[in-house]
């Protein structure tokens, strides 16, 4: 996202948070959507990050809930204002979405309901890798993308001037593939609330490394090969650990959670 595009969003939000919940707040596509969502989580409780959350209603706060551990990221200062007193018990940060860094298999879940459409089309790409990251293996991804042909809107929009992005269809479904999200379901839904309508996707982590970092993944899987959920030396595995070496923690499926170095 430009300097300019990025600007002109969040500041945006700043002057438009309580208009936006005003006019969009309630919608039974989105509640459609946020059931699936809940649906995938453990019942025990999960973790889930709501991207592009504006002001913590409803997502963050039917999540927050039904008990589940909820991060809630938006640039919009005004919005997460508002999401902090909306949502007590959910944790909210100031953040560009693109630029915020989690650890490797962090969330249940990621929801990203009406958000990535603000997102230049040549950056989408990028976000969903980030997102995969973020993701635990069998993690679930919700999102509304644009329909149609790729393009981007700049214009008056609840009385400011707003941007809109969309990478295409087939892009959008090129780098969820890429990113190893596997689409479990998918469809364009006219809204109810205003003449518009996305592409929902809801799409689930497989159980792969990311491809940069597979050779390093498969050259420790080898020799971790039955002994998952112990702590490995992710370069050098046999040679002690020193400062700075990384280390990688996997889950019970050999699946390396999060990646820490040595202090
Ligand atoms: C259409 S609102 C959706 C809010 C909420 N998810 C919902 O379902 O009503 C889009 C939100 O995404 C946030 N947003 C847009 N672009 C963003 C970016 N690049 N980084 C962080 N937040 C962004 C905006 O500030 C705004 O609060």
């Amino acid at each position: 996202m430009t300097i300019d595009e990025q600007h002109l969003v969040l500041s945006g939000y700043d002057k438009i948070a309580d208009a936006y919940l005003e006019r969009f707040g309630v919608s039974t596509v989105r509640q459609k959507w946020f059931d699936r969502l809940l649906g995938r989580l453990p019942a025990s409780g999960g973790c889930v990050l709501d991207l592009g959350c504006g002001a913590g209603l409803p997502v963050a706060r039917d999540l927050a809930a039904a008990g589940h551990t909820v991060v809630g990221v938006d640039g919009s200062r005004q919005q997460i204002v508002r999401a902090r007193q909306n949502v007590p018990s959910a944790s909210f940060l100031v953040a560009e979405m693109s630029k915020v860094a989690f650890r490797l298999g962090s969330f249940d879940a990621v929801g990203a309901f009406y958000s990535i459409t603000h997102v230049p089309p040549a950056r989408q790409g990028a976000m969903i890798a980030s997102i995969a990251d973020w993701l635990r293996p069998g993690g679930t991804f919700i999102a509304s993308f644009g329909t149609g042909p790729a393009g981007e809107w700049t214009g008056d929009w609840l009385g400011t001037t707003m941007f809109f992005g969309h990478a295409g269809e087939t892009e959008t479904y090129q780098s969820l593939a890429d990113a190893g999200l596997r689409v479990r379901h998918s469809v364009i839904e006219k809204q109810d609330n205003e003449e518009a309508a996305f592409m929902w996707v809801e799409a689930v982590k497989v159980s792969r490394p990311p491809p940069a970092m597979s050779a390093k993944y498969s050259r420790v899987m080898q020799q971790m090969a039955g002994s998952a959920r112990e702590l490995s030396d992710i370069a050098w595995v046999g040679q002690p650990l020193t400062p700075g070496s990384l280390r990688v923690y996997f889950d019970d499926q050999q699946w390396p959670l999060r990646i820490r170095r040595c202090q």
